[in-house]
This record gives C-alpha cells, sequence and structure tokens, in this order.
C-alpha cells in the first residue's frame, strides 16, 4: 500500500462492485479501511473527510455514486452537478488509495425495495421535507458498507440528521464498523461548502452567508433567549431576504433529532435550517449547546 509521497503511489479505480469488494478484502485483511462516501462535485468539506481518514486508517477508499434512490425530485438528481475528472484530480492530489465509481447497475442489479424504519428520526426536518430521501440513503450506504466492509466510515457535519440516521442504521444492523462525523468546513464568509453551492449565481452566493451568519448569531443568543422565541427569529431573520425561502428552522435534541421546548431538554442541542434559493437547496446547522 503506497502513501502519495512514495515514488509508486497510484490510485486504484473501478467500477466494478467485484472488484471493489475483492480489492477492499485484501486490502482489509491486514490494514485499516477508511471510507468516504460521496456523491462527488467533490470540495474541501470532502477533502477534509480524506484527510482526516487517511489520518485515522491505513488504506482510504473514496465512492462518487450520485445515488438517484435519496432524491424524491428527478429534476433536483439531473441537475446535480458532475464533476468527475476534477474529481478524479482532487482525490489523487490529496492521495486516496482507491476509487469505486460504480454505474447504478453495479449498485443496483435489482430494485432496492428495502424499506428502513428509523422511528421519528426521519420524520422531521429532511426526512419531512424530502420524503423517502433516508429510505434512499440507507439503501445506498448498507449497499456500500456490504461491498466495503470499512473499518470506519466518514461523513460530514453539514448533513447533521443524515449522521444520526445512519449511526442508527449501523446499531440496528449491528455492524461493528465506526463511525466519525467531521466538523462543516466554510467558506471564508461562514458558507457551509456543498456541492450545491456551485448551482448559485452570483447574487445568490451573495446572499447565503446570511444562513451561517445567523446560525453563528443564534447561538450567541441562547444566554439570553428561551428556545421558542429563537427559533422564530432565526426563521424571521432568513425569510426576511425576498430571495431566501426558509423550509425550517429546528431546534432539536442532537440524539433523537426530536424539537425541544425548553434548554434543559437535551444535553447536546442542535440548530438545524434548509433553505431554498429559487431551486437550489441548501442546509446547514450548529451546535447550541
Ligand atoms: O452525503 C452524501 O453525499 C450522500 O447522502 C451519501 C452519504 C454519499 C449517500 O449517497
Amino acid at each position: 500500500m503506497y502513501h502519495k509521497y512514495d515514488a509508486n503511489y497510484t490510485m486504484i479505480i473501478t467500477n466494478s462492485t467485484e472488484h471493489m469488494r475483492e480489492l477492499a478484502a485484501i486490502a482489509g485483511k491486514h490494514k485499516t479501511l477508511g471510507f468516504v462516501p460521496t456523491m462527488g462535485a467533490l470540495h474541501q468539506g470532502h477533502l477534509s473527510l480524506v484527510k482526516t481518514s487517511m489520518e485515522q486508517c491505513d488504506f482510504t477508499i473514496v465512492s462518487i455514486f450520485v445515488n438517484p434512490t435519496q432524491f424524491n425530485d428527478p429534476e433536483d438528481f439531473k441537475k446535480y452537478p458532475r464533476t468527475r475528472t476534477a474529481d478524479i484530480n482532487l482525490l489523487h492530489d490529496a492521495g486516496a488509495n482507491m476509487l469505486f465509481i460504480p454505474s447504478e447497475k453495479e449498485i443496483y442489479p435489482i430494485p432496492d425495495t428495502r424499506v428502513f424504519d428509523f422511528g421519528n428520526m426521519d420524520k422531521v426536518m429532511e426526512g419531512r421535507c424530502r420524503p423517502g430521501h433516508f429510505n434512499g440513503v440507507a439503501q445506498v450506504v448498507t449497499r456500500l458498507f456490504n461491498i466495503i466492509n470499512p473499518t470506519v466510515a466518514f461523513f460530514g457535519e453539514k448533513d447533521f440528521q443524515q449522521f444520526a440516521i445512519i449511526k442508527q442504521l449501523v446499531t440496528q444492523m449491528e455492524l461493528s464498523m465506526q463511525l466519525v462525523s467531521c466538523p462543516t468546513v466554510r467558506e471564508y464568509d461562514g458558507l457551509a461548502m456543498s456541492s450545491r453551492n456551485s448551482l448559485l449565481n452570483d447574487k445568490q452566493r451573495a446572499l447565503v452567508p446570511l444562513i451561517a451568519r445567523t446560525l453563528f448569531e443564534a447561538k450567541d443568543r441562547v444566554k439570553y433567549t428561551d428556545v421558542s422565541f429563537l427559533k422564530t427569529w432565526v426563521y424571521n431573520t432568513i425569510d426576511a431576504n425576498p430571495e431566501l425561502d426558509i423550509e425550517y428552522a429546528e431546534i432539536v435534541n442532537a440524539s433523537t433529532l426530536q424539537p425541544i421546548d425548553a434548554w434543559g431538554d437535551a444535553e447536546h442541542v442542535q440548530l438545524c435550517v434548509a433553505v431554498r434559493v429559487n431551486t437550489i437547496r441548501l442546509i446547514d446547522n450548529i451546535r447550541l449547546k
């Protein structure tokens, strides 16, 4: 297994599930396998996951697959950014050991009809606004975990609800892997990095830092504001901009993802928001307590 600074470093790329399974099994015999699942259109947020995986594991595998089953809106799936060549170059420069870029047929040789039960965790926030989204995420993630059998899988904290649900999935399925959530990487003006940011035009890009600014200010207001007032303040502050259409602002217990009424209701409290800028949907979150 070569490191990126070794003269013989090369990143193995495969489209085949069988090949991926075989190589991961060989590498996993003597090495810890770090896995970073992505949908491509890579940015510094993804690269920070790759870097963390390389620090914590012997062999880092990245997947790129725009998973159709997690898109409830076919238009959203169609316009999701796809930047394959740039992605491959970035991962090679980052020093990833292996890249898995399967086709839809490789991941779903037969349609996946599995239905997962996450109780109330997927009935709120993203789950409420994007019906079926987390079922699709669970389908693809279990499939990828089954092929790669990683020691540790790395996810971004920007998708806060997704990480909580995948944690629940791993517990339900009694998988022995570890999960690591890595901090959100932000642009110079606070905007959370997201593949969807590339879809914003200049005017929209100038407006969206308001989302992160509102979250940071909300954190400062915790000491002198009650939960319901703060939630309304966040909602109204973002919604006051006619170009930004807020879908939700929720203050939740980080373990159950259920809304809280008072600061004492949970030890770890997270503020999560989703905002539409025309047809582009952005999410962000911050720990309040
Ligand atoms: O977070 C993402 O990019 C996707 O939801 C994931 C985990 C790669 C599954 O398609």
